[in-house]
C-alpha cells in the first residue's frame, strides 16, 4: 500500500487525508493519508525521514511552501515559477516538487466568473500567493494589485512577476472585480470603494462550520463571496493525478461527505 501525507503547522484543520481517501475510493486504489506537524528547523528532517520510511507522496501546506520547493532538486516550470510548492515525490532517489494551487483556483473560480479583463486584488504574499499569481495572469486579466502586510515580501514578488503592481492596503483608491483573499489571518479593515456591487470575493481559507471572517464581511458588504473548499479539492485532484496517474470522477460525494454544498 503506498503512504501519503500532508505537513504544516497547524494541520489539525486539514481535509487533505479524507479528500485524498475519498478520490482513492472512487477509483478502487487503497492508500494510507497521515497529517504531519513539524516546525520550521525541523522541516527538512521531516521530510526526508518520510520518505526513508517508504513514502510515496507529500502534500506541502502553509508555513512551508517556500521550504519545500527549496528542498526540491527537481520542478515544474509552473513551480520554478511560483518558488514555492505543495507536492513533493521522490523518483529515482530524486526529490520532485510542483504546485498544484494555481490550477486549483483557476479551475474553482471558473464556476464564479470569468477571469479576461478582470482587475485582481490579491491579499497575501505567501506561497499560496506566489503559486496562483502566474496562473492569474496567464488568464488574461486586466490587472493585479499585490497587498501585503509586510511589503517587502509582496516586492520580492513583484521582482519575480513584474506585470503585478503592489501597493499598501490603505493607497487603495480603486474597486476590483476580484478579490482574493491568501492571508492566513485576513486584514480586519478595509479602505472604502474596494468593492462594486458585482466585485466577488475569494477566500484561500475555508471552514466547513460558518463562512471565514472575510467571506462574512464581504457579504456583509453586499458582494458575492465564496471559500476556498472548491479550490482544495481542485489542488488535490492535481496532486492525485501527479501522484496516480488518474483523476477522480467527480467532486460532489466529496462535498456531500464534508457536509457541504457548492457555496
Ligand atoms: N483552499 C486551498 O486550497 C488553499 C491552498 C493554499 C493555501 N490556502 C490557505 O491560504 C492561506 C495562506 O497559505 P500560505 O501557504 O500562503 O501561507 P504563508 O506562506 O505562511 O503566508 C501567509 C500570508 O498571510 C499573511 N498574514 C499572516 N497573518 C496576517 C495578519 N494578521 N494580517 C495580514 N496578513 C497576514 C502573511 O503576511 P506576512 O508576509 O506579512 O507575514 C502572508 O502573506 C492559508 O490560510 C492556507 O490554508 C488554501
Amino acid at each position: 500500500m503506498k503512504h501519503f501525507a500532508v505537513i504544516g503547522n497547524p494541520i489539525d484543520h486539514s481535509l487533505s487525508p479524507k479528500i485524498h481517501q475519498q478520490f482513492a475510493a472512487q477509483l478502487g486504489l487503497s492508500l494510507t493519508y497521515e497529517k504531519i506537524l513539524t516546525n520550521e528547523h525541523e522541516f527538512s528532517t521531516t521530510v526526508s525521514h518520510f520518505f526513508d520510511q517508504g513514502g510515496t507522496g507529500l502534500n506541502i501546506t502553509m508555513p512551508f511552501k517556500t521550504q519545500a520547493f527549496n528542498l526540491a532538486k527537481i520542478r515544474t516550470p509552473r513551480c520554478q515559477q511560483a518558488k514555492a510548492a505543495n507536492t513533493l515525490w521522490m523518483d529515482k532517489g530524486i526529490l520532485h516538487a510542483d504546485t498544484t494551487d494555481g490550477v486549483g483556483i483557476i479551475s474553482d473560480l471558473s464556476h464564479h466568473l470569468t477571469l479576461n479583463g478582470k482587475q485582481v486584488l490579491v491579499l497575501g504574499a505567501g506561497g499560496a500567493s506566489r503559486s496562483i499569481i502566474g496562473p492569474l495572469l496567464a488568464a488574461n486579466i486586466a490587472g493585479l494589485t499585490l497587498v501585503n502586510r509586510t511589503a517587502a515580501r509582496a516586492e520580492a514578488v513583484q521582482i519575480d512577476f513584474p506585470q503585478i503592481k503592489v501597493s499598501a492596503l490603505t493607497d487603495l483608491n480603486a474597486s476590483y472585480d476580484l478579490i482574493i483573499n491568501t492571508a492566513s489571518t485576513s486584514f480586519s479593515t478595509f479602505p472604502p470603494g474596494l468593492l462594486a456591487p458585482s466585485t466577488l470575493c475569494y477566500d484561500l481559507a475555508y471552514n466547513i462550520h460558518e463562512p471565514t471572517p472575510f467571506v462574512t464581511w464581504a457579504r456583509q458588504q453586499g458582494c458575492a463571496a465564496v471559500d476556498g473548499l472548491g479550490m482544495l479539492l481542485e489542488q488535490a485532484a492535481e496532486s492525485f493525478f501527479i501522484w496516480h496517474g488518474a483523476r477522480p470522477c467527480e467532486f460532489l460525494s466529496i462535498r456531500s461527505l464534508l457536509h457541504v454544498g457548492w457555496r
